[in-house]
């Protein structure tokens, strides 16, 4: 029996570590053919040879997704490499932790550059090839900080929000195409953003509690479920969406309960 992407090509950006490699991972166990784009090649290039091991076709491809430059060329490197763009996952994205009383103008930008200048660039590089071939599989990376508002992060949450509005109104323009345009919104995951130096776990610590309980704290008081997610788990639907015809204009949460709307 033939797998459902068998054929399909996907674009994953930041796939090269946290996220973007359970969500890789999970197309090409899907049947894709996989081009892994981060600014961190070698991280890329890792992700790229275990999807290889898997027996599926897959590159790696150094883009910076807040430049247009680059973004072109990273569409132009999967067409040009693996033969087409069928799903394209705009997952990279960065955060910090400020209160708007700290925040600068560049903290602002740079997390507005990525998240949600890099969505917008890479949705108008990836739409063209295909409107061309009359179907496509657009998926953004949002987050429960993209349905509601966290302390410290009004810069992360308003890129966010962007991200949810911005992949709706696409969806509506594209609705004759062929391409549909959705949404993940993930809840917590214990990547770089959470578990790294100066992620969240470390800024969001109570004095004298360690990382780790900071952590499992926090899974507690934010996740109905009591757990925090996996990778795997938005990859899940990721390929729910890279296969189903009807489903668009959605951003849909995988948090465990977290967000109802
Ligand atoms: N971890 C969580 O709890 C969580 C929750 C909700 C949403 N998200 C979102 O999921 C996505 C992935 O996050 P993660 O937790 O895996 O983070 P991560 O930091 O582990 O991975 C992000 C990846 O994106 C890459 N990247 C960063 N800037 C880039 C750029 N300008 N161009 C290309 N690649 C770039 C990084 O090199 C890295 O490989 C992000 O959009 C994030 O906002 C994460």
């Amino acid at each position: 029996m033939s797998l459902p992407l068998e054929g399909k090509v996907a674009l994953v950006t930041g796939g090269g570590q946290g996220l973007g490699q359970g969500i890789a991972k999970r197309l090409s166990e899907a049947g894709g053919d996989i081009a892994v784009v981060d600014l961190m090649l070698q991280n890329a290039e890792k992700v790229a040879g275990d999807i290889r091991a898997m027996g599926r076709r897959a590159v790696a491809i150094q883009a910076d997704v807040s430049k247009w430059d680059q973004v072109q060329r990273m569409v132009d490197q999967t067409i040009e490499k693996l033969g087409s763009l069928d799903i394209a996952v705009n997952n990279a994205g960065v955060i910090s932790i400020k209160s708007v009383a700290e925040l600068t103008e560049e903290d602002w930008d740079f997390v507005n550059d990525v998240n949600a200048k890099g969505v917008f660039l890479c949705c108008k590089a990836e739409q063209e090839p295909m409107k061309k071939q009359g179907w496509g599989r657009i998926i953004n990376v949002a987050s429960i900080a993209g349905k509601e508002g966290f302390p410290d992060l009004a810069h992360y949450c308003a890129s966010k929000f962007a991200v949810v509005g911005f992949t709706i109104s696409l969806a509506k323009e594209l609705k004759r195409t062929g391409i549909t345009v959705n949404a993940i919104c993930p809840g917590i995951i214990g990547t770089q953003m959470w578990y790294g130096p100066n992620g969240l776990a470390e800024k969001w610590k109570n004095p004298g509690e360690t990382m780790e309980a900071s952590w499992k704290r926090h899974q507690d008081i934010l996740i109905p479920q009591g757990e925090a997610q996996t990778p795997e788990d938005m990859g899940d639907l990721a390929v729910y969406f890279a296969t189903s015809k009807h489903v668009t204009a959605q951003a849909i949460n995988v948090d465990g309960g977290f967000t109802s709307h």
